[in-house]
This record gives structure tokens, C-alpha cells and sequence, in this order.
């Protein structure tokens, strides 16, 4: 914790009104994946009545790990009752990729969660990349989270030009499950799971919608990084608006920022 909220390229030493107080900043990265595990430990061994929403990306890497610590160093009586108890479902997929194919985010899942936590595959649900029709599946996986009665607590990143999930600008809150065309700036930051080759990044994908999202009880919005500092400051400074997609997330009385430094543009 520590450091104080300063918005490039007016400091101002208060977060925004919208905030309140639930906003945590930490020097360090490590010190800032550590707290977003410890909330999601708190989460998952609450025995929560809906499920987690879980994201992928760079900045999940380190919580993930941190996470996986955590929890293999519960008691076995507890760690099972998490494993057995377990129910997420992730943001979007790519589509055209599959469990098995690199880059796809149920493969990162696999890496990051399943495997070393030892869950059911099954429990860990991401939309269908292999789907013949993405549009069905992104119905259908809209009623799979409806049914589980919506998402609980909402696990989120920050794209570069402000997308959640991959919800691209422009976005309005409405917007439902669907299938996607990914913009090019998404692809290039991307591309580094393709070999950082931004035209192997696949141009379309499956993306729960702000409905969902904005649905949750609660969300974790996690940004880390100075490349994040540009979009961040605008998320802060800016009014909600279909431009900048995680400014929708203003409005909601469940939302927690926490950020490292570097994001903060520090
Ligand atoms: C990706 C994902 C998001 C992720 C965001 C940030 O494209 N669809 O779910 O949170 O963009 O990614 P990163 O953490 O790699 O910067």
C-alpha cells in the first residue's frame, strides 16, 4: 500500500468521488498480485452463492500464481472443499482456438489454475472457441451464467485502449454475450501469446457483454504497469462514455481498483 493517487499530468492527491475508498495502490507489482489473491482466497473459501468471474492476460499471471500458493498451502480437508465447491466462468475466448491449441485462454487456464490447482476441468467454464456457430455459443453461455445466477465477484483487467473483457470500444453498458471483432490495437498487444506476431491473433472472439459484467455484485478491476498509466488516467478523469468501454464500471457500487505504481503513471 502507500502510494497516493497522482494523475498525470495534474496530481491530485484524492481518487475520484465515484471511488470512495474502494481504491489500493501498491508500490510493487508482487505486493499488488499478493492482495487480488488474498481477496480471491476470501472469495472461494467464503463458499460463495454465485460464481467467480475469472480473466485472462498478462496481469492475471502473477495473481494466479500467488493465488495457486495460497491456496496448495490450505489444509487438505480445505483445499478439497475449494476443488469440489469450484465454479468460474471466464470473460471470452478466442474463437477458432481450442483447450489444446497455444495462445487460447482455456490452455492458459489449464496452465495457470486447473492443472496445478487440480480442479475438474469442467468447473473452470470459458465460452466455446470451436464452436460452429460463435453467435449461438455466446447465447448459450449467456444463459449458463444466468442460470448460475450470475457472476458473483468479477475478476477484471484493463485492455490498452480501455476494453474489459474484450468488450472494444466503441461499447454502450447494454451490450450482451456475443461474438466480436478484435481491433487491431488488441491483436498487437496480444500477439505476444502468438509468437508476437499480431496477424496470428485471431480476429474474432467470444466476450461476455457490460451486461454481465456490470451484473456481477462485485468487481476487481486490476490494472499493473506503466503501459496501462495513459488509459487509466482516463479512465479516472473521464465521465462514462462508449468510448472508453471500463468507464461503465464507474456506476457500480461493487467496483474495487487496485493498481501498482507504475499504472498510476508513478
Ligand atoms: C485482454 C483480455 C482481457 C484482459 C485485458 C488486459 O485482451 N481479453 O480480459 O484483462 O485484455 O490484458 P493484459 O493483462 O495482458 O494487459
Amino acid at each position: 500500500m502507500g502510494c497516493s493517487l497522482r494523475l498525470p499530468p495534474v496530481p491530485s492527491l484524492a481518487p475520484p468521488a465515484w471511488l470512495a475508498d474502494r481504491f489500493e495502490c501498491f508500490e510493487r507489482p508482487s505486493r499488488l498480485a499478493e492482495r487480488v489473491a488474498e481477496l480471491l482466497e476470501q472469495e472461494l473459501t467464503a463458499a460463495p452463492a454465485r460464481p467467480l468471474g475469472l480473466a485472462t492476460g498478462r496481469t492475471m499471471e502473477p495473481v494466479y500464481d500467488a493465488l495457486v500458493k495460497r491456496l496448495l498451502a490450505l489444509s487438505p480437508q480445505r483445499l478439497k472443499a475449494l476443488q469440489v465447491g469450484w465454479r468460474s466462468f471466464n470473460l471470452d475466448e478466442y474463437i477458432g482456438l481450442g483447450p489444446t491449441d497455444s495462445g487460447s485462454f482455456a490452455l492458459e487456464m489449464s496452465r495457470q489454475l486447473v492443472r496445478p490447482l487440480g480442479l475438474e476441468p469442467g468447473c473452470v467454464r470459458l465460452p466455446d472457441g470451436l464452436a460452429e456457430d460463435p453467435s449461438a455459443e455466446a447465447s448459450r453461455y449467456a444463459a449458463a451464467v444466468r442460470a448460475a445466477g450470475g457472476i458473483g465477484l468479477q475478476l477484471l483487467g484493463l485492455g490498452s485502449n480501455g476494453h474489459v473483457g474484450f468488450n472494444e470500444p466503441p461499447c454502450g453498458p447494454e451490450a450482451p454475450c456475443r461474438s466480436v471483432e478484435l481491433s487491431a490495437a488488441t491483436r498487437s498487444h496480444n500477439a505476444v501469446a502468438f509468437a508476437g506476431n499480431p496477424s496470428r491473433v485471431p480476429a474474432g472472439a467470444i466476450t461476455l457483454g457490460l451486461e454481465q459484467i456490470l451484473g456481477a455484485e462485485r468487481i476487481l478491476l486490476v490494472v499493473s504497469g506503466s503501459a496501462k498509466a495513459g488509459i487509466l488516467a482516463r479512465l479516472l478523469r473521464e465521465p462514462p462514455g462508449p468510448s472508453l468501454p471500463a468507464s461503465w464500471l464507474q456506476g457500480h457500487p461493487g467496483l474495487h481498483l487496485i493498481v501498482d505504481r507504475a499504472a498510476l503513471g508513478g
